[in-house]
């Protein structure tokens, strides 16, 4: 069985967390898209991790993990991680996996990364790792694969610098390198679970193009970034926070405003721990965009949501979160491609009570707040898709399971 876990937002979502939680009932778990851009947090106990190639599943001690062909992996961040895992006591030889047709991130791609993103008159904001970079040599075929390290001839063509550089990986990332389609074949019966990086409003396709990172962090990309095709996909489950964030430049319809709402925006970005993870930027705040959850929902073919960090609203007397746009004096309900439509959005807003009460000790859905389910309502009736799982808290434990996917 294969069950996918995507983004439902503009990434940092909390798909650490819970792929890290449902990584317990994983045979195996794929990282199948992105690359150094991700930051995936995970709590245990009083050990806190910060991930960004390697997938969340290495901190269980007997699990497998692999990079998929999707991915876009830097060596020298890779192994930074690696390292740092063995550091905290995580044994990871022999479990951790890359696809050899995965693409390879040079250091020269990532200075090209932050000198084009200056130069553009409305940066992007990107996370200067080198993905938009090494995404687009892939397109134009010019890319390093896994594979090609051994490939004499191509290795020649590269620049001295770029053969310096990898020169000192090369061994190790081979020992690593596996057919991911010969793998996912032998894993047909087994439990593996798919993670997403980014976030559906990300998606180089579905996401607020030019805003967006240029991988598939759709549904659909779990299906090409593991090497199997979309009917191997069994459940796709989307993850998205009581609230939205969003890092870097580009539309957010409902982001909070900053002088006005600059109470709220600070609540929500302190009590949230709402900065980067990848590069510490402070994340941009605002309410619930059902529009476009419903949206990513739809793009993405999202059988349960997982809502997360709804904790955060704990203190709060009333919620609201957007249930249309209203451009141009019209109410829009389908999410717009055009960014300057986005631009003049204004969100129609939706009140909800607040619960009042501390959700963080509650150990089944039973012991929600009335409230804080009337909210969860909505969304399902929104969206039309049932909430699976809702998390109240950083930690593995604090996670309330409504319906298990691997059921
Ligand atoms: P996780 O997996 C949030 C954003 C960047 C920038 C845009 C393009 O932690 O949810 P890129 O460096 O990818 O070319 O930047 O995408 N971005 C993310 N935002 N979470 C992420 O990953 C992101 N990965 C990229 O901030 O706006
Ligand atoms: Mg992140």
């Amino acid at each position: 069985m294969n069950v996918v876990v995507i983004g439902a937002q503009w990434g940092d979502e909390g798909k650490g967390k819970i792929v890290d939680f449902l990584a317990n009932d994983a045979d195996v778990i794929i990282r199948y898209s992105g690359g150094a851009n991700a930051g995936h947090t995970i709590v245990i106990g009083d050990n806190q991790y910060a991930l960004h190639l390697v997938p969340s599943g290495i901190l269980y001690p007997n699990k497998t993990v692999y990079l998929g062909t999707g991915m876009v992996i830097d060596p020298e961040a890779l192994f930074k991680e690696l390292a740092m895992l063995k550091e905290k006591g995580i044994d990871w030889e022999g479990r951790v996996f890359i696809s050899d047709r995965a693409h390879i991130v040079l250091p020269r791609y990532r200075e090209l990364d932050k000198q084009r993103d200056a130069q553009r008159k409305k940066p992007i904001g990107t996370t200067g790792r080198g993905i938009g970079i090494t995404y687009s040599m892939k397109s134009d075929r010019d890319g390093i694969r896994l594979a090609d390290l051994t490939w004499k001839d191509k290795m020649e063509e590269l620049e001295q610098e770029d053969r310096d550089f990898l020169a000192p990986y090369t061994e190790r990332l081979l020992s690593m390198k596996v057919n991911l389609t010969a793998e996912m074949y032998k894993l047909r019966s087994k439990h593996v679970l798919m993670e997403g990086a980014q976030g559906a409003m990300l998606d180089l396709d579905s996401g607020t193009y030019p805003y967006v990172s240029s991988g598939m962090s759709c549904s659909s990309g779990a299906a090409v970034g593991a090497g199997i095709g979309p009917r191997a996909l069994d459940r796709v489950l989307g993850v998205f926070k009581a609230y939205s964030t969003r890092v870097g430049n580009g539309p957010m319809p409902t982001e909070f405003d900053e002088e006005s709402q600059s109470e709220l925006y600070k609540f929500v970005r302190d009590t949230g721990r709402e900065y980067g993870v990848t590069t510490g930027r402070p994340r941009r705040c605002g309410y619930l965009d059902l529009v476009a959850l419903r949206y990513a929902c739809q793009t993405n073919s999202i059988d349960g949501l997982i809502l997360t960090h709804l904790d955060i609203y704990d203190s709060l007397d009333e919620i609201e979160a957007c249930v249309a746009y209203e451009i141009d004096g019209k109410e829009v309900t389908d999410f717009p491609a055009s960014i300057e439509e986005l631009n003049r959005a204004k969100p129609v807003l939706r009140k909800f009570s607040g619960w009042k009460t501390s959700l963080k000790n509650c150990k089944s859905y039973d012991e929600i707040h009335p409230a804080a389910k009337a909210y969860i309502d909505f969304i399902e009736k929104y969206t039309e898709v049932a909430v699976d799982i809702v998390s109240v808290g950083y930690d593995r434990k604090e996670t309330i399971i409504r319906r298990n996917p691997w059921k």
